[in-house]
């Protein structure tokens, strides 16, 4: 669906990321780790024209899109949930969701914005609500419901766990998994919780300054202990249980 090619790119003059080549399968999670800094906002600000392209190509649906700009983007299929700053505070949640919708005629926004709470059932309660009265995990609900207003084929998720406690932050990583089970919405999203990420995903790709340092199945990515510990956090003890946990289920089968 998306596919990146030998992309160079940052901003003004400063180059931030080298030869990236990377790919988002139809209908697959795919997930991007790496430390602070790595550059993985500015890849989904790439692919959305926001930083600048200095050479390489990005092709959605096998046609370039390289310097399109974000509302046509957004027209074609292609949803970006940034990573902060992504609600309107003063709005009301059904205000935002609307405001999400502005590609539609009034109505039909106002329709879509009611199915939303069916999708998000923890939004109905809300509806009238000032958005920033929101907790930090009904507000990433709310900020990927808004990106699902346009009925997108493609969403570019920035760190949607931030600042969560992780109990939420799971909750919001099994809704990322049932927007590509039951929507069928193909996903790019760059995580900090490597690991949950990690085990949601199907392909992975781990950014170190800049570059990718490893690229395949995201399970394969959990496996590489030093990798993991070196550059994301996850420590050998934690990935002995993923493995654990693993063979007991095949053992179970
Ligand atoms: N608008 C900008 N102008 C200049 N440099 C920038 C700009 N935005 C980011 N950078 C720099 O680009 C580099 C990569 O930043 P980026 O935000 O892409 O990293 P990241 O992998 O998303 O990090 P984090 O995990 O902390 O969100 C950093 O050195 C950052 O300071
Ligand atoms: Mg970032």
């Amino acid at each position: 669906m998306l596919r990146i090619n030998n992309l160079y790119a940052g901003y003004d003059k400063l180059q931030i990321l080298f030869d990236l080549n990377i790919e988002a399968p139809g209908k697959g999670i795919t997930v991007i780790v790496g430390p602070n800094g790595a550059g993985k906002t500015t890849l989904l600000c790439s692919i959305m024209g926001i930083a600048k392209v200095f050479s390489g190509e990005i092709l959605y649906e096998d046609l370039p899109i390289k310097g399109e700009l974000t509302h046509n983007l957004a027209r074609k299929g292609i949803s970006y949930v940034p990573q902060m700053g992504n609600v309107f505070a003063e709005l009301s949640v059904m205000d935002n969701l609307k405001m999400a919708g502005y590609l539609m005629p009034g109505e039909e926004a106002k329709i879509k914005a009611e199915s939303m709470t069916d999708i998000f059932p923890v939004l109905k309660k809300f509806i009238n609500r000032k958005a920033g009265t929101l907790s930090g995990g009904e507000r990433r609900m709310l900020a990927i419901a808004m990106g699902l207003m346009k009925n997108p084929k493609l969403m570019l998720l920035d760190e949607l766990s931030t600042d969560l406690a992780p109990i939420i932050a799971e909750k919001v990583m099994m809704e990322v998994s049932r927007l590509r089970d039951e929507l069928g919405i193909t996903i790019l999203m760059v995580e900090q919780m490597a690991k949950r990420a990690l085990e949601i995903g199907d392909t992975a790709y781990l950014m170190v300054s800049g570059e990718v340092r490893f690229t395949g199945k995201a399970d394969d990515l959990l496996h590489e202990t030093e990798l993991c510990s070196m550059y994301l956090g996850i420590k050998p003890e934690e990935q002995d249980i993923a493995s654990i946990e693993e063979s007991s289920l095949e053992g179970s089968e």
